[in-house]
């Protein structure tokens, strides 16, 4: 058998175990997909050479994203700014083959035209991520955010790029009463600037629907939870297991308001998925990402992490600067690519919990920004 076979042998291998827990007709559907993709876009590279640029891959999803693909046999190419000294972050792959980092800022032409060569999928998380920070910068979330991603997704078209994922947020359904559990189509009431542009950055990409050539898939990330090489302790599962493990005082803002949670592993899992899976299951679709099992309250979050450590003081206020309030449904994603999450909420206090015991996390002041969305360093605060 010659090389070229045996490599393509072994990924439809890697394909087949990967897949292995879902259900026979889709695994067919899948590997169908894969023969299909490499004929049209790789040839004759076999099917585990796609490339993928992770925008944004350095930071906190995006560098579980890249060590998750790589495992997989994926090549990798991390487009990234380092915006909070996070370089440290792609260190570990610097000597993979498979792994190539480009340092730059998606508003840079240059940049965007070097980095969109030879690349077969595109993954878009960069940004100025949150709430807080987009309200503390506004020019730069404009800059950014806005400009910067729609002309980001403009320039994706006509280079023989197959797919492109938009990673968008569950932010976008701002408020909604109690009751009611969001599905893609309920209507979008985004509060903050961050989500505003989100929105406008979903409507803008799927207006393109039949006007560029790569297939587009929107996912609107759950909040996120669990380790990464760029841990961010402003998010609230990890903010809060963090204050209580130290037994510092925990002021919680509306206990009650619901938010789905997800894990990091898990949203590298769902981002494989999409890339792999049968095309007319994905293209131009919409998806809220994470799982009905993760729609959780402030509340609840602490009393998971109060069962797991003792004494620890939390003090309750109400109407707190942040309004939202959603709980989200989760059913498309499960019936369109079999997408549960591995990790419940409990199971990612655990974790953390494990490694604060190690020592871990202890100080982080050092260096700035690293371990949170506070503030930019001052090349990039206008
Ligand atoms: N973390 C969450 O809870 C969450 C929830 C929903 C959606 N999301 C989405 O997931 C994606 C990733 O979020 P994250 O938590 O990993 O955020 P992050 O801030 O850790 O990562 C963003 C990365 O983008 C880079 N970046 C920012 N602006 C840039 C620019 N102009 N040019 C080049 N690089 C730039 C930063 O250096 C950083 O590495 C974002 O699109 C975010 O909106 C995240």
């Amino acid at each position: 058998m010659s090389q070229t076979k045996r490599s393509l042998r072994r990924a439809q291998e890697i394909a087949f175990n990967a897949n292995a827990h879902l259900p026979v007709s889709y695994q067919e559907e899948i590997y169908k997909e894969r023969l299909k993709f490499d004929k049209k876009i790789l040839s004759p590279r076999e099917i585990e050479r796609r490339k993928i640029l992770i925008f944004g891959g350095a930071g906190y999803i995006g560098s579980v994203l890249s060590g998750h693909l790589l495992g997989r046999g994926y090549k990798v190419r991390v487009s990234d700014g380092l915006y909070f000294n996070n370089g440290i972050t792609v260190l570990p792959h610097f000597d993979n083959p498979d792994f190539e980092f480009l340092y730059g800022d998606i508003t840079d032409k240059d940049h965007i035209e070097t980095v969109l060569k030879n690349v077969t999928d595109v993954v878009i998380l960069t940004g100025l991520v949150g709430d807080p920070i987009t309200k503390k910068y506004p020019r730069e979330s404009s800059r950014v955010n806005d400009r910067g991603i729609l002309r980001l997704i403009d320039s994706c078209s006509n280079r023989g790029i197959a797919r492109v994922i938009f990673v968008s947020t569950c932010s976008n359904y701002g408020l909604i009463p109690d009751n009611i559990s969001a599905d893609e189509e309920y209507e979008l009431s985004p509060l903050s600037l961050y989500a505003k542009s989100k929105v406008a950055a979903e409507l803008h990409l799927l207006s393109l629907k039949g006007v560029v050539d790569y297939s587009a898939t929107i996912l609107r990330f759950a909040t996120a939870f669990g380790l990464s090489s760029r841990m961010r302790f402003d998010l609230t599962v990890s903010e809060f297991t963090r204050t209580m493990y130290r037994g510092e005082d925990l002021l919680v803002y509306d206990a009650d308001t619901w938010r789905p949670y997800c894990h990091v592993k898990d949203f590298a899992e769902v981002i494989r998925r999409v890339l792999e899976a049968p095309s007319q299951r994905v293209d131009f679709q919409v998806f809220n990402a994470g799982g009905d099992v993760n729609n959780a309250t402030k509340q609840t979050i602490v009393d998971i992490i109060k069962s797991l450590v003792v004494e620890a003081p939390v003090r309750y206020q109400k109407h707190g600067a942040d309004p939202r309030n959603y709980r989200v449904n989760f059913k498309r994603i499960r019936e369109a690519i079999y997408f549960e999450p591995s990790m419940t909420i409990r199971d990612g206090v655990i974790e953390l919990l494990s490694a604060l015991r190690q020592g871990l996390f202890l100080e982080i002041d050092q260096p700035p920004s690293f371990y949170g969305n506070w503030t930019l360093p001052p090349n990039v605060s206008r």
